[in-house]
C-alpha cells in the first residue's frame, strides 16, 4: 500500500480533471458562498504586489488576483491541473510537488509579498514546506492559509490523524484522498515550528449555517 503521502497526490492526479469541472461550475456551495470570497478578501487586505498560490490547483484564485493587477504566481504538484491553470490565465505555474520545494530543487521565484494556500495543505508534515516558503517571502511578507475548520469536520474525534475524503455527493468518478486531520493547536504550532506568528485567525460562516466553513489563519514572519 502506498503511503498516505503518495496516494494523497496520486488520487490528485486522478481525480483532476473531475475536479476542474467542480470548481468551473461552481457546484462546491461552500466555496461559492464563502470560502472563495475569504480567501480573496484575506489576500486583498495584504495590498500584495507579488503573490504565489501554494497547491493552486486549476488556477481559479490565479486568475482573480490577476484580474486585480496583482503578480501572480501558481506551483501545483499535478501536471493536468497546471496545464488547465497555464490554458485558463496568463499567470506563470510551476509543476513542482511539495517535496520539490522542500528540497528546493525547482526555482519558483521569491520575495514574495503573499504566500497563500487555498485547501492546499493536505499532507502530515507541512513544517518543512512552511519554513522552506518562509524563506520565499519579502521581509513583512505573509503566510494566508484557508483551510478545513477542524471543529467542523472532526466527526467526534479531535485529535491529529489520517482520514479519508471520499467526495460523496460529488458528481462523476472520483478516487477517495488522504487528508490529514490537525486541530487548531496543531495549526498553530505547525505555524510558528515553520517561523511565522500568528497575526490573524478567522473562521468565515455563512448566516444561515451553524458551522464555520472554513478556518482562515495569516501568519507574518517572525523577528
Ligand atoms: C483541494 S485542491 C485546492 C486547489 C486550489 N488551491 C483551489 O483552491 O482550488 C488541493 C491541491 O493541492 C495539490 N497538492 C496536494 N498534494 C500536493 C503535493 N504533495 N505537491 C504538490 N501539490 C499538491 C493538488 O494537486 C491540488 O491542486
Amino acid at each position: 500500500m502506498p503511503a498516505p503521502e503518495t496516494a494523497l497526490l496520486q488520487s490528485w492526479h486522478h481525480n483532476a480533471h473531475v475536479w476542474i469541472e467542480a470548481i468551473r461550475n461552481g457546484s462546491i456551495e461552500s466555496r461559492r458562498q464563502v470560502t472563495d470570497q475569504a480567501i480573496l478578501l484575506a489576500v486583498l487586505g495584504r495590498q500584495p504586489e507579488r503573490v504565489l498560490d501554494l497547491g493552486c490547483g486549476e488556477g481559479w484564485l490565479l486568475r482573480a488576483l490577476a484580474d486585480r493587477a496583482i503578480e501572480v504566481v501558481g506551483v501545483d504538484g499535478d501536471a493536468t491541473l497546471v496545464d488547465a491553470a497555464r490554458a485558463a490565465g496568463s499567470t506563470p505555474v510551476h509543476l513542482a510537488s511539495y517535496e520539490a520545494l522542500v528540497e528546493a530543487t525547482v526555482d519558483i521565484g521569491r520575495g514574495y509579498d503573499v504566500i497563500c494556500a487555498n485547501f492546499a495543505l493536505l499532507h502530515q508534515d507541512i513544517i518543512p514546506l512552511l519554513a522552506a516558503m518562509n524563506a520565499l517571502l519579502a521581509p513583512g511578507g505573509a503566510l494566508v492559509i484557508q483551510t478545513l475548520h477542524p471543529w467542523a469536520v472532526a466527526a467526534g474525534d479531535y485529535q491529529d490523524g489520517w482520514r479519508e475524503e471520499t467526495f460523496d455527493g460529488f458528481q462523476g468518478q472520483w478516487q477517495a484522498m488522504p487528508w490529514y486531520f490537525r486541530t487548531l493547536s496543531s495549526w498553530i504550532n505547525a505555524l510558528d515550528m515553520a517561523g511565522f506568528r500568528l497575526a490573524g485567525l478567522q473562521e468565515p460562516q455563512h448566516p444561515q449555517n451553524p458551522v464555520p466553513q472554513s478556518l482562515l489563519l495569516v501568519g507574518e514572519l517572525r523577528g
